[in-house]
């Protein structure tokens, strides 16, 4: 898709992107991402009483030649599987130079990242925040609140999304529910894979 070279400007909400011409919407159900739960036998329980949508997301992709920022939306919603919470599947930019800023509108979460040689940061997603991404680093975000999680990104165009490389390695990390509120614990099916 390509954006217009005209200036415009809309409300920061789910509501306007979806209505914004260009802008591609997508819905991730638990059924989707039934893979990516530690917990599998919590996430087919799950399954057989609903399939929740986990989260949505407004794409813009500006493929226009020359053109250098695309943006979209996410919603994730609040939820967890076992003591999971729900997250975003997460993925490496193919070429590790397509930085990445994430604008948090409302909500809390954490967003987790690793590099390929397995270095994992956890930073806290909070309202009126901003989130920067370093383009090398895998990036998911964790909705710890029992409140949807929204928040507003902008990435260069024309970057390919690596999801395999998560298919295979996992997160280092997994967000669970604690008993003094969420934890980050080390993940045991995480693997480094190489390329
Ligand atoms: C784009 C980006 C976000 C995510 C979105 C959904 O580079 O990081 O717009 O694409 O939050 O997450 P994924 O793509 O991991 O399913
Ligand atoms: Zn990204």
């Amino acid at each position: 898709m390509a954006l217009p070279l005209i200036p415009f400007n809309i409300p920061l909400t789910p509501e306007a992107l979806n209505s914004f011409h260009a802008v591609k919407a997508s819905q991730r159900r638990l059924g989707d991402l039934i893979h990516y739960y530690s917990d599998s036998i919590a996430a087919k329980e799950s399954l057989k009483a609903d399939n929740p949508l986990v989260y949505e997301v407004w794409e813009m992709e500006n493929e226009a030649p020359g053109r250098c920022l695309s943006f979209g939306m996410t919603r994730v919603s609040p939820g967890k599987v076992g003591r999971e919470y729900f997250f975003t599947r997460g993925h490496f930019h193919a070429g590790e130079d397509g930085d990445e800023l994430y604008v948090i509108l409302k909500g809390r979460g954490v967003l987790l990242l690793f590099s390929k040689d397995g270095h994992c940061e956890t930073i806290d997603m909070l309202p009126d925040q901003i989130c920067y991404v370093p383009g090398h680093m895998a990036h998911r975000v964790v909705n710890t609140d029992s409140k949807e999680l929204v928040f507003f990104t902008v990435w260069p165009p024309r970057i390919v999304h690596d999801y395999a490389t998560i298919t295979k390695m996992g997160f280092p990390k997994l967000v669970l529910a604690g008993q003094n509120g969420p934890e980050a614990v080390d993940n045991p099916a995480f693997s480094i894979v190489p390329d």
